[in-house]
């Protein structure tokens, strides 16, 4: 083997996929559907999934603004520091308020590490039949508040690098379309 061979097999293009939208859009689907697909090719992948992130890294944060900034700026340091070091890292996280997902986009800037924002941009009203963790009911029902979409904020990305509309496919099809653009950037 040369060199540059070995070279070209040391350095595995890392990157962080954050997958920003409502609560039930599909972010936690598709990126186990595309972990999945990107493991069977050998690469390594985390999947930074919200509420696990919850019961740890941000133990004892809330619902507020800030919080929710400080919840969205934690897992960015983590993603990073994984796709810096080759690792394909899955981020499907709410991630309500632009500037702090623009701070995470600029985090990886900085460090020359590839970041690929993509909108599961499902409609509420299709949200909130699916309604996978009941949350929708709740708030309807008065048993919460600050629920994203409804009576909290969610200001939806104006250029992401991709844009799902899961109401029209499947979650293979939606996977698929995560991996074509990393295909596409030399991500996967
Ligand atoms: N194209 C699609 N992509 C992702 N999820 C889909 C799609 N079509 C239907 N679904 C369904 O929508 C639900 C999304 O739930 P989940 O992934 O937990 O949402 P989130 O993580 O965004 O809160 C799942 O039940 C999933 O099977
Ligand atoms: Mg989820």
């Amino acid at each position: 083997m040369t060199n540059d061979q070995i070279q070209e097999n040391d350095v595995t293009t890392g990157a962080t996929v954050w997958l920003t939208g409502l609560p039930s859009a599909g972010k936690t689907t598709i990126a186990y559907e595309l972990a999945g697909r990107l493991r069977a090719e050998g690469r390594r992948v985390e999947v930074l999934d919200g509420d696990e992130i919850r019961e740890f890294i941000s133990a004892g944060l809330g619902f507020s603004r800030e919080d929710r900034h400080t919840n969205v700026q934690r897992i960015g340091f983590v993603a990073e520091l994984l796709a810096r070091n080759g690792v394909t890292a899955l981020v499907p996280v709410i991630a309500p308020y632009a500037d702090s997902r623009a701070a995470v986009r600029r985090r990886h800037q900085e460090n020359d590490t590839a970041y690929v924002e993509v909108h599961v941009a499902t409609p509420v009203e299709v949200c909130s039949v699916r309604d996978v963790k009941g949350l929708y009911a709740k708030q309807a029902a008065g048993e919460l508040t600050g629920l994203t979409g409804v009576d909290d904020p969610y200001e939806e990305p104006r250029t992401p690098d991709l844009r799902i509309e899961s109401q029209d496919q499947t979650v293979q099809e939606s996977a698929a379309s995560v991996y074509a653009l990393l295909s596409e950037r030399g991500l996967a």
